[in-house]
């Protein structure tokens, strides 16, 4: 039956196009995500009382690194050179919409006498995952994340470095206490946030999960 051999590998190809799309989607989907029309949307492996396990796609992001003392004051000069690139620092001169979240990756084992490497990143808008705009500034990069299963802990307020350590803290000494094992020595920081939002502000912390994400069976959803 050759004509439903074509509609079967036609649905199959109308599925991957609707999952490839679905990574980078309309905010309306995502109740944290309330300033920007795009996010970063992912599948819910589980949830517990202390994180949630999430799966990510692969996708595209443009990133800076900032070596500084103060991972406040990296953040700061971080997103000035990624905001440039938004607003038109790039090949072709592009306004590129900005999306949710922000994300910076923190080492972990940085004493605070240290100097610390922050790697910040804009999540690229759809329209522009498959050929983002080339970067004009040389210390700012298109980097293509791999799929990935995360352990998420969520908090409010505002992101600054001790809140950050803090929930990080927190939510390695969660996983430890259940086995999970996850990568070791660095964890995300997302912000959802613009820093003129007062209220119901959303920030997380992430470990990237190695292995098979344990989820206590009880809370898993199917
Ligand atoms: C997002 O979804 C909302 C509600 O479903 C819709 O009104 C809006 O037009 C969508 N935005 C985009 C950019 O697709
Ligand atoms: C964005 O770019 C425009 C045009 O180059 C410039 O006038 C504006 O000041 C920039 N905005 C910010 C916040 O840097």
């Amino acid at each position: 039956m050759p004509e439903l051999g074509i509609c079967l590998s036609g649905l199959v190809g109308f599925l991957l196009v609707l999952t490839a799309d679905a990574r980078v989607g309309n905010s309306s989907q995502l109740s944290f995500c309330t300033e920007t029309e795009q996010c970063l949307l992912f599948d819910l492996i589980c949830d517990t009382d202390e994180y949630e396990v999430r799966h990510y796609d692969s996708v595209k992001w443009v990133s800076t690194d900032e070596t500084h003392f103060s991972m406040d004051i990296a953040t700061m000069k971080a997103f000035r050179r990624l905001f440039d690139y938004i607003n038109g620092t790039n090949e072709n001169g592009n306004n590129i919409k900005m999306t949710a979240p922000v994300l910076l990756k923190v080492s972990d084992t940085k004493y605070f006498w240290q100097k610390g490497t922050y790697t910040m990143s804009f999540l690229l808008p759809l329209e522009h995952q498959k050929n983002p705009p080339k970067p004009t500034d040389d210390k700012v990069y298109i980097n293509k994340m791999p799929d990935m299963n995360v352990y998420v802990k969520s908090y409010g307020g505002w992101m600054m470095s001790w809140f950050d350590q803090k929930h990080a803290s927190d939510l390695s000494s969660a996983l430890n206490s259940v086995g999970a094992e996850y990568k070791k020595g660095f964890h995300y920081a997302a912000g959802y946030n613009s820093p003129m939002k007062i209220f119901n502000r959303h920030n997380e912390v992430w470990y990237v999960a190695d292995d098979e994400p344990v989820c206590p069976s009880s809370e898993e959803l199917d």
